[in-house]
Formats: structure tokens, C-alpha cells, sequence
């Protein structure tokens, strides 16, 4: 399959799950083959991974690996050719600037569309912590001929580059399901201030809730291909939500930094939430659960399940469930940001 095959097949909303696999597989595969890097799960890739002081840069081989997460990729790949859209319109009189933090071997976010603008219309900045991961890039560049665009390579930490200009464009998926782990807070907070003033964040905004949920039965559904609307869940009683812990925006990460506070355990908090469990019936059958909502581009949203980084996360923190019980639940950074959960007692 060619470039442009691939990236015609993942923009048009028409495509079929196993068409958008079909040219999610081909790209790998083909990206694979020119770079050199050879997409491996984290679990046995970790020993690459950099350990930041915001965060974990996971290693080229899992970065290569996130293609796989099809409804993710698919999702990303069209906001950013909407926003790239919607940005040569903002900006008629071009080029427009792209700055793609976390580009990862493959770049796969961007470079699957690049064959559909003409060279001159952008100017595109991919920036990694892996040299390894650029220097893959610059092949797969080289190789789909696409080197009449004008690009460059940046080895650098996106949670404290400074860009010598203000894009137009900022892509930064750096990731995992309840932003823990990886440094998608602190990317945020270092290249949201960066961007130009009608420029456009992708994502534009990341949601993370508390609910009381029935994990189990929610996941067999999801197995069954049932489809689970949170709406209904919650008004037939099987889901209760508590109360949105996490709200990152571009426009507010740096106000959520500057407001953090030091927790029990020595480390910054974002924002946290005071939450009382409530009394309802059978509580203990029910799981706390984080649920992570990404709008990565206007209509282009990620919701509970449909990816890897969307994925429910248990809190166990809140075990054994009991009604009246207050917990304060807030985004923790540093070198591995996680939801941390610290039970209130009665003075
Ligand atoms: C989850 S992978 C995503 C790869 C690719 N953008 C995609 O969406 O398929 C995250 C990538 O961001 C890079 N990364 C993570 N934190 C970084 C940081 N602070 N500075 C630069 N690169 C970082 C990792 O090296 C990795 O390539």
C-alpha cells in the first residue's frame, strides 16, 4: 500500500474498522522496514525507556507500538489534519508551523498526511527525547519522498524546550490512560504557553473522572461489542459519577502548576478534589474507577474504552467502600505522575 492509499484509507470516516487496521498495519509495517525500529509492546521494551524528572519518554520500540492502538491513531491522525485544515485558513497568508512533541519512530500523527499538503504550506518540527526515533523519522522522510517539505529534527525534553517561535500547531500525545506515567502534563504545561494565540493545542482538552462502577460487568459488555453509553449507565444506577478529578485544558496547565500543592507525600498535587463516597444501595458491589475523555480536535474525541489511553483504571485506594467516607484524589507529577488517593480522617 502506498503513502497516500494509507492516508486516504485513515481520513475518510467511510473506512471500515478492518480497512483503517488494514492501513494502520501497512504503515507499520512499512515504517518498520525503512526505519529499523520494530514495534514492541512496553513490557519488554522498557529497559529503552528515559526515566524524565516529569515523566516516563517510553523507549522507541513501544512508541512504535502505539499504531497499534487503532481507534487512538485513527482519532489523532484526522484532528490533526482537521486542525492543520482549520489553521490554513486561520492563517491564509502561510506557512503554518507544526510542532509535533513526542514524534516517536514513525511520527505517526503527522507523517501519513504530510503527503497531502504541498511542499511550502507547512513547516513542520518533530521533537523526541530517542535519537533514535528521529533518525527513524528522517529515513521514513527520505524514503516517501517527502523531503520538499521543510522539516526539522529537535532531540530535546518537550516538558522544557523553548521553541524560537510560536507554532500555529502543537501536537503532544505523550500518554497512557489517567496520565499516569508518561509526561503529558508537564509537555502541556511547557508548550501550551508556546503556541501562537489562535493556534491550536492538540489535544485541546483531557478529562479524567471518578465514578462508582461495575468494572467487571462494563468490561464483558465491551467484549460482547455492546455498545456502553455512560448516560444510560448512570440512569439505570450502574455507574455513579463523583466528580471530575482532572480537567487539562492548553489554556489552564499553567495555572494548575502554578496552584499545585504539596501532598502527605512530599510531592506536587494538581488541583486536588475533596470526594465523599455516597450511601447508595450495595456500594460495596461497585469498583472506584478513573475514566479518561480526550478531545483531541473539535468532534475528533476519544471516549471510555474505544482506546489503550481511554481505558478505565481501578483505584483500590478506595477498598473496602464505604459510604460517607472522604477521600481528597488529585494528579500527582513528577518523575511518575499517577492519580494519588489519600483518605480524609475526622480530626
Ligand atoms: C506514547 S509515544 C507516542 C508516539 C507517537 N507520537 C504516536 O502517537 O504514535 C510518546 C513519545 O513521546 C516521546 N516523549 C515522551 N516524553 C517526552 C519528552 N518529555 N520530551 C520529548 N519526547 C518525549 C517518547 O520518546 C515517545 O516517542
Amino acid at each position: 500500500m502506498k503513502l497516500k492509499t494509507i492516508a486516504e484509507a485513515l481520513i475518510d470516516e467511510a473506512s471500515s474498522v478492518a480497512q483503517l487496521r488494514a492501513a494502520l498495519n501497512a504503515f507499520s509495517q512499512l515504517c518498520s522496514d525503512v526505519g529499523g525500529v520494530v514495534p514492541n509492546p512496553s513490557f519488554s521494551a522498557w529497559a529503552d525507556d528515559s526515566l524524565l524528572k516529569d515523566g516516563v519518554a517510553i523507549s522507541p520500540e513501544a512508541a512504535a507500538h502505539c499504531v497499534n492502538d487503532s481507534q487512538r491513531t485513527v482519532v489523532f491522525i484526522r484532528a490533526a489534519y482537521a486542525a492543520i485544515t482549520a489553521a490554513k485558513q486561520r492563517f491564509a497568508n502561510g506557512p503554518i508551523e507544526v510542532l509535533y512533541a513526542g514524534c516517536g519512530p514513525f511520527a505517526t500523527l503527522l507523517l501519513p498526511l504530510l503527503a497531502n499538503f504541498r511542499p511550502g504550506e507547512l513547516v513542520v518540527h518533530l521533537l523526541d527525547i530517542h535519537q533514535r526515533s528521529l533518525d527513524s523519522v528522517a529515513l521514513l522522510i527520505r524514503h516517501f519522498d517527502l523531503e520538499g517539505h521543510r522539516i526539522s529534527y529537535v532531540k530535546d525534553d518537550a516538558c522544557h524546550y523553548q521553541h524560537s517561535s510560536n507554532p500555529h500547531v502543537i501536537i503532544a500525545e505523550t500518554m497512557q490512560k489517567s496520565l499516569e506515567q508518561e509526561p503529558q502534563f508537564a509537555v502541556t504545561a511547557n508548550l501550551a504557553p508556546q503556541l501562537h494565540a489562535r493556534g491550536i493545542f492538540i489535544p485541546q482538552k483531557i478529562e479524567v473522572s471518578l465514578c462508582l462502577a461495575k468494572l467487571e460487568a462494563e468490561r464483558a459488555a465491551v467484549q460482547r461489542g455492546d455498545a456502553l453509553d455512560p448516560n444510560a449507565l448512570e440512569a439505570t444506577g450502574e455507574r455513579h459519577a463523583l466528580a471530575t478529578v482532572l480537567c487539562l485544558t492548553p489554556e489552564h496547565a499553567v495555572t494548575l502548576r502554578q496552584q499545585a500543592l504539596q501532598n502527605s507525600h512530599g510531592s506536587l498535587e494538581l488541583n486536588p478534589i475533596h470526594v465523599t463516597l455516597p450511601a447508595i444501595t450495595n456500594l460495596n458491589t461497585f469498583d472506584a474507577v478513573l475514566f479518561t475523555r480526550i478531545q483531541a480536535f473539535e468532534q475528533h474525541r476519544l471516549l471510555d474504552y474505544e482506546s489503550e489511553i481511554t481505558l478505565p483504571l481501578r483505584c483500590n485506594e478506595f477498598t473496602p467502600l464505604k459510604a460517607g467516607e472522604q477521600y481528597r484524589v488529585g494528579l500527582q507529577i513528577g518523575s511518575y505522575p499517577k492519580f494519588s488517593v489519600t483518605r480524609v480522617r475526622d480530626s
